[in-house]
């Protein structure tokens, strides 16, 4: 009997088979299961989908189209207003923040644009940034959210875990910035995010590793305490400035985690709708792998090796194995350590290496969600055995944002 990934296989190896790869497809039936998990994990609080991780207008508006899901986390504010102008949403968040002047100058000259997209801050320097585009008293209010840092910091401040963002970490903190801001004419501030990248984006199983997981699972029990403890004080000073229309926190690996938290009334999302790689290590909740990317054998060095053309998708992030694609289907192949996965050819070995002609398409997995769509200027939707649409992906459509 076929095994799922067999089955996986031949129905993408069907609904393809007129292409010419390299090319990417989403699995709908797995994209959508991942959506609807995302949000029974939210536990009623509306999820906000994290774009960098999508990177396809029409995607990120059927995630939108569905319940549960509200607004969007964008990465830089060219791709906010782009989002809103093409009508993708009303509500976008810039997750990071920005010094872009050609979109601050943009931003302010358009109300509409002012009512829609929050900027990011977390310093007072990036609010007199702003006023220098534009003085305060010749704009619309520039809606802002301020960056409560996530990560756990010990043994004052000697040891770190988690990543280096905001520099407001304290209740206390939180608090000045606030209050620094409702001082401030020509800024509103409406959010407080607190992204806990140390919990949602670190995998607390990952395989192979057991001692590892368990180190990670302590970390992130401590962590969880911390910022439960840290966020509510956070949103209670800032509170005291400002009525706050939300706040935002978490990522695909810990929206059940951030959901029960009573400060956070939104969670983030977006890896989870493709499920790549570095979301497979969770015990708590693994998405379906929907996104995948073929690539031609062309050559057989050897009587166990196939070579396919391509195949050097390599996520960001500091550089280890976890951050190279992975062969995914037929099950049983492997990169070889001294090439890894190449700049214009990747040779594969494993059980099933020596099985594959030439012609032959190697279904490989990327690390990363978005970044996939930085490599294609399409995504072709599987459903069942067939493609039923081909839709840009960000870079399609000319848009290259980070
Ligand atoms: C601010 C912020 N929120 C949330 C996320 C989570 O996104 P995802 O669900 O794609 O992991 C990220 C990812 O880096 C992020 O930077």
């Amino acid at each position: 009997m076929a095994t799922d990934s067999e089955n996986l296989r031949h129905r993408l190896d069907r609904a393809t088979g007129h292409l010419d790869p390299p090319y990417a497809v989403v699995d709908l039936t797995a994209f959508d299961a991942n959506s609807a998990a995302l949000v029974g994990r939210a536990g009623g609080k509306p999820l906000r989908v994290a774009s960098k991780s999508v990177r396809s207008r029409e995607l990120i508006a059927r995630t939108l189209a569905r319940p549960g899901w509200h607004g969007v986390l964008a990465f830089t504010l060219p791709e906010a207003i782009w989002l809103v102008r093409r009508e993708v949403t009303a509500d976008a968040l810039v997750a990071y923040p920005t010094v872009d002047r050609g979109a601050l100058a943009e931003l302010v000259a358009d109300p509409a644009l002012a009512a829609a997209i929050t900027l990011m801050v977390d310093d007072p320097d990036q609010l007199d940034f702003c006023d220098t585009v534009r003085s305060p008293g010749h704009r619309p209010e520039l809606r802002v959210c301020l960056d409560l840092d996530a990560s756990w910091r010990l043994l004052g401040g000697r040891v770190h875990v988690g990543v280096r963002r905001s520099p407001v970490h304290s209740a206390q903190a939180a608090g000045r910035l606030a209050a620094t801001v409702a001082a401030r004419p020509g800024f509103r501030l409406v959010g407080l995010m607190s992204y806990e990248a140390q919990i949602a984006g670190i995998g607390d199983a990952p395989p192979g590793q057991t001692a590892l997981g368990a180190a990670i699972r302590l970390a992130q029990r401590g962590s969880y305490r911390d910022l439960l403890a840290r966020r509510g004080a956070a949103v209670a000073a800032v509170r005291d400035h400002a009525d706050l229309e939300f706040v935002n926190g978490g990522g695909t690996g810990s929206v059940a985690a951030t959901s029960a938290d009573p400060a956070v009334t939104e969670v983030t999302a977006g890896s989870g709708l493709y499920g790549p790689t570095l979301f497979d290590g969770y015990r708590s909740w693994r998405p379906t792998p929907a996104a995948f990317f073929a690539c031609a054998v062309v050559r057989r060095p050897a009587p166990g090796l196939a070579t396919v053309l391509g195949g050097g998708w390599i996520a960001s992030g500091s550089a280890a194995n976890s951050r190279l694609p992975r062969p995914w289907l037929p099950a049983g192949l492997k990169l070889i350590g001294a090439e890894g996965a190449g700049e214009v050819q990747t040779p594969l070995a494993g059980s099933t290496a020596g099985t594959l002609r030439i012609g032959d398409r190697v279904w490989f997995r990327h690390a990363k969600s978005g970044e996939l769509c930085e490599r294609v200027n399409e995504l072709h939707l599987v459903d069942g055995d067939e493609v039923v649409a081909t839709v840009p992906t960000y870079r399609g459509e000319g848009r290259a944002f980070l």
